[in-house]
């Protein structure tokens, strides 16, 4: 049951065949370099591309821009607090920022450090190698299976976790991450129960629980459904218990934090808060604005109220999982089941006939934009080089934005992109950035002759 209806609109229109076709060479084959107004539905990203509701626009006018100790920082840290039960807040302009500072204050002192996650984002794994530490992926076995009908595949194996604790000994291993919901896992969930453990095995080895809490209300309303202890608690019950075994969080306000840019740090531990608090303001600003505009806190502080009703996180699950059954009815390699905040398609499965070093996954993220001007993005070997991920492309949804008959429009263009999916060509990289774990935002590709 949809519980909003929209009161301004943005006009979108599908440019040309002729025109998409040029507009992808120009873009050297990468999607990050197309206009925007040249793509018909956006699926890149679900971050900071959402629509914001009123009491979020109501709040941006009310937003205190004054340089330190604002009313709309206290309305972020009383948001904060209620919703996720976290005291100090630092904001930062986005969370690559907050990780940032998060990260650079706890890894500084550790070199050579070890951090394992359920599976690392790639500004996450790019930031903590940054910091001259190695970031080490510790998903359950059926994280990279799309097929496996389990309920949590986005939790941290435990067995791998203390695999490499063994392997390089607790010393090296100052930081322990989770990511909820385990957005390089295809959106999957995370069950409370693996957070409980892992917290318990961060304890044991003296290591600080990070969550990044980027999709935390989502992730909230699938324990809801799924974990068994929590059937009768509310979405802000269960965020609270969840995010309550972390030392600290890193967080996207772009997110569940339901706006266009922001982000934060967020611990109860009053030492790491005054850290954390000195490297903020030499990265984003005083530490109660953090890189952000005063409206733009205010609003924040809305949206993590608001992500975590019930009404507004179930639509936004639901839309996401009917979106995975249209494409499925199409026939269509969707990874099952269909995460929080996008659709994931097997592009191996897709594209049988090109090798991952023809990057399948980019080569249909081209073809989906030349065949419908649909615009998603690769998550598989262009993304992720000298990792053993499969081909996914992610679809994803921003919130509050698109209706049924936009994702219609997506499943009848991938309908026809796999009905002659034969002709289709591998791609290969023409210009090859300097930083490995970023390539696929600027690097260059030139289609391999067949
Ligand atoms: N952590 C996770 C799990 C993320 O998904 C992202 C961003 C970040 C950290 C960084 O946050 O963009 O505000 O700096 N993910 C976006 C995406 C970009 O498309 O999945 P940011």
């Amino acid at each position: 049951m949809v519980s909003y209806k929209s009161k301004s609109v943005e006009r979108i229109s599908l440019p040309s065949r002729e025109e998409r076709e040029r507009n992808l060479q120009q873009a050297q084959y990468n999607v990050f370099n197309l206009p925007a107004d040249a793509v018909f539905i956006d699926l890149l990203t679900d971050s900071g591309t959402g629509a914001m509701s009123d009491e979020q626009w109501a709040a941006l006018l009310r937003g205190d821009e004054a340089y330190a100790g604002s009313q709309s920082f206290e309305r972020l840290e009383s948001a904060v607090s209620d919703v996720m039960g976290f005291e100090h807040v630092i904001p930062a302009h986005q969370g690559r920022g907050a990780e940032n500072v998060l990260y650079g204050t706890l890894l500084g002192d550790t070199p050579d450090a070890v951090v394992p996650n359920n599976t690392h984002f790639d500004t996450t794994r790019a930031h903590v190698a940054n910091q001259g530490a190695a970031p080490v992926d510790c998903p359950v076995p059926d994280a990279h299976d799309p097929d496996a009908d389990e309920p949590f595949k986005g939790n941290t194996s435990l067995e791998e976790l203390r695999a490499v604790v063994d392997d390089v000994g607790a010393d090296q291993v100052p930081l322990v991450i989770q990511t909820i919901t385990n957005n390089s896992a295809a959106g999957q969930p995370v069950s409370v129960d693996n957070t409980r453990r892992v917290r318990e095995f961060a304890e044991e080895i003296d290591a600080t629980f990070v969550i990044d809490a980027c999709r935390f209300a989502e992730n909230a309303y699938f324990v809801h459904q799924r974990e068994d202890e929590f059937s009768d608690a509310t979405i802000e019950e269960i965020a609270r218990e969840q995010l309550g075994y972390a030392d600290a969080i890193v967080m996207s306000g772009k997110k569940d934090g339901l706006v266009n840019t922001g982000g934060f740090v967020a611990t109860n531990d009053p030492d790491l808060f005054d850290r954390c608090k000195q490297r903020a303001i030499l990265y984003e600003g005083f530490p109660t604005y953090g890189g952000m505009a005063g409206r733009d806190l205010a609003a924040m502080a809305v949206g993590l109220r608001e992500a975590v009703t019930e009404t507004y996180v179930a639509d936004r699950v639901e839309q996401v999982r009917t979106f995975g059954s249209l494409l499925a009815d199409v026939g269509a390699p969707v990874y099952t089941p269909t995460g929080g905040h996008a659709v994931y398609l097997d592009a191996a499965e897709a594209l049988p006939h090109l090798e991952a070093t023809a990057f399948p996954g980019q080569a249909l993220v081209c073809a989906l934009y030349r065949e419908g001007g649909v615009r998603g993005v690769e998550l598989g070997s262009f993304a992720f080089p000298d990792t053993d991920r499969p081909e996914l492309v992610r679809l994803a949804v921003p919130r509050r934005t698109y209706h049924r008959e936009h994702f219609e429009h997506v499943a009848e263009t991938v309908k026809t992109v796999l009905e002659n999916s034969g002709a289709i060509s591998g791609l290969e990289i023409a210009t090859d950035p300097a930083i490995p774990e970023l390539r696929h935002f600027t690097a260059g590709l030139e289609p391999v002759s067949p």
